[in-house]
């Protein structure tokens, strides 16, 4: 494999790399030994996101290193503000926003069931519910989503929850079944998402890409969705079996699966991990509506 040129050394020596083993079983230990036993060990109490207390900042990190995410707690009455998720992030070293078509102006996007097109034809903007994935898996390389904060306004009056699984806990169970799939799941055209044409033309090319691959840092990326329309898998029967068994993991019981409902003024600020979210019925007066901001560059410290 062709590794990142300045910083190759740390990418063909990341855990990640099916060549590395020693450093992949030092890892693996370590994640197993960790990772937290339930969403509440991943709950943080905080009285201002948009000034944290040292304690606070740092018991966020520290469940990040652990299970790349954390979900925090601040008061409910913050109501409508995007400097909660913004300045939240900033703390973190989030600055790189990734903008989208359907983003408001600022780059973060105002999550609650849309009347009007175009929102109303994607799924996010309606209250069905959004199967496995991480966020900007259509995204080309360059512009990776690697950290995303998700921050409750408020909850659906019924449903709306998440599920949530580390993806480096994903590429250790299916790299512990079968590092053939790994393999499989790193090829650079496993997954492909169609171009998408809309009126005023192509919105976006076609994009191939890895499931898995590894930063020039040597950190774990991951692109996946589980939906079956508008995407292409590679077909072959090794790519068959590995998004067979990750689709497996995913739909089982597994402890490393957390699951959860954001309410008003509680967030996940997550290295995009993988995520869904079940179907949601709304009080008309005061509908579900969550900020999220989605970032170039992983959450600093973790
Ligand atoms: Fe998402």
């Amino acid at each position: 494999m062709v590794l990142a040129t300045h910083s190759g050394l740390k990418a063909a020596t990341s855990p990640f790399s099916l060549d590395a083993e020693a450093e992949y079983d030092r890892w693996r230990a370590d994640k197993l030994r960790h990772y937290p036993s339930s969403i509440e060990a991943l709950i943080v109490e905080i009285r201002d996101p948009m000034t944290l207390q040292p304690a606070e900042h740092d018991a966020i990190v520290s469940r990040i290193r652990r299970a790349n995410m954390a979900i925090y707690a601040a008061p409910a009455a913050l109501g409508e503000n995007k400097a909660v998720p913004r300045e939240l992030g900033r703390q973190f070293g989030l600055t790189h926003l990734d903008g989208n078509l359907l983003a408001d102006d600022d780059a973060i996007s105002s999550l609650t069931v849309a009347n009007g097109a175009p929102r109303r034809d994607f799924i996010p903007y309606t209250n069905s519910a959004i199967k496995w994935h991480t966020d900007g898996y259509y995204n080309p390389p360059e512009n990776r989503v690697q950290a995303m904060v998700l921050h409750c306004v408020r909850p659906a009056l019924q449903g709306g929850a998440n599920q949530l699984l580390d993806h480096e806990m994903a590429y250790l169970l299916i790299r512990e079944h079968e590092p053939e799939y790994i393999r499989a799941l790193m090829a650079p055209d496993v997954m492909t998402i169609p171009a998408r044409a809309e009126d005023a033309g192509i919105a976006r090319p076609a994009q191939a890409g890895p499931v898995f691959s590894v930063t020039p840092e040597g950190r774990l990326h991951m692109r996946y969705t589980a939906r079956t329309k508008s995407i292409e898998w590679k077909d072959d029967a090794l790519t068959k079996a590995a998004v067979a068994f990750l689709e497996a993991l995913l739909a089982s019981d597994l402890p490393y699966i957390f699951r959860g409902r954001l309410e008003a003024g509680q967030g996940l600020i997550c290295n995009n991990v993988l995520h869904d979210r079940s179907g949601f019925k709304d009080d008309e007066a005061r509908p579900r509506l969550l900020y999220r901001a989605r970032y170039h560059e992983r959450i600093a410290g973790s």
